[in-house]
């Protein structure tokens, strides 16, 4: 059986991306609902619907697990889809916890980036109030992001000055670490870098799904010998022309340029804290 994805759109590929990592021998499902992208921007019922509906449709091609790659998703409907199915489902949050480690003792704060229907809701809040003890998270929606993210636009100069209007009254000194509380939002790190005039560290929620998916599937005995193979949907449509899965693909390469540029400087960081 395959392993199923969701999002709104095209952001869960960067999750995707971090599951073939330690999953490459799995097939996958992965179902963007672009009928209904942007999720952040509509009420918290509409949005419920929209998953229930797109689970479902998941859950009878016959999966074995599924990750919910998307914030505002999980806020909203994770709990309620663990009660109707006996697949093991994994979310994603925006990666606080993390982020106000690494800031404490720094005198930085820590700046959430996420969708406004993800930043609106209690979930957020309620683990704000359980981990953010000195008041130094701020949060932002940037839906904007998600519209450059799903019409394939990363070009700098589009992405840049939108990002610059948009954090205009922000002391941009004062943080330390990003999060992406958005899957939509990895494509654009280097974007986001850009704007803070001090190195900020970026943490983005999916880090751990991919070790977290292997775990579960091997104590479930379900790990698979497959292919790697991906079938793409689009809000119950199988993907099967010809320039949409090159652009899918394109994205994964992407990624592996972002990712490899970020190894790379860890790597010499590492050499030099040995010094
Ligand atoms: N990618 C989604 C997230 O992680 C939502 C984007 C949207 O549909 O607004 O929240």
């Amino acid at each position: 059986m395959r392993i199923g994805f969701f999002d709104s759109g095209i952001g869960g590929i960067t999750v995707l991306h971090q599951a073939l990592k330690y999953l490459p021998n799995e097939d996958y499902i992965f179902y963007a609902d672009t009928s209904h992208v942007p999720y952040g921007e509509k009420t918290k019922e509409e949005v419920r619907e929209y998953i229930f509906n797109a689970v479902e449709f998941m859950a009878n091609q016959g999966i074995k697990a599924l990750v919910i790659a998307c914030n505002t998703a999980t806020s909203i409907a994770v709990d309620d889809l663990r009660q109707k199915y006996d697949f093991p489902i994994l979310g994603i949050e925006p990666a606080v916890k993390p982020a106000v480690q690494k800031c404490e003792g720094k005198r930085k704060k820590v700046l959430v980036l996420a969708t406004n229907l993800t930043l609106r809701e209690e979930k957020f809040h309620n683990l704000v109030k359980r981990i953010d003890h000195h008041d130094i998270v701020e949060s932002l929606a940037l839906p904007g992001l998600v519209q450059f993210a799903e019409n394939f636009e990363f070009r700098e100069e589009k992405v840049v000055p939108y990002l610059k209007e948009k954090l205009s009254s922000f002391d941009l000194k004062q943080y330390g670490t990003i999060v992406l509380g958005c899957t939509h939002f990895p494509y654009f790190e280097k974007s986001i870098k850009t704007i803070f005039p001090e190195e900020v560290d970026i943490i983005s929620g999916s880090i751990g799904t991919g070790k977290n998916l292997k775990r579960i599937l091997e104590a479930r005995n379900q790990i698979n010998d497959g292919t790697g193979d991906i079938l793409f949907y689009k809000s119950g449509n199988k993907v099967e022309d010809k320039k949409t899965l090159t652009n899918y693909n394109k994205l994964l390469v992407m990624l592996d340029m972002i990712n490899d540029i970020k190894s790379v400087g860890i790597k010499e960081k590492s050499i030099e804290d040995k010094r």
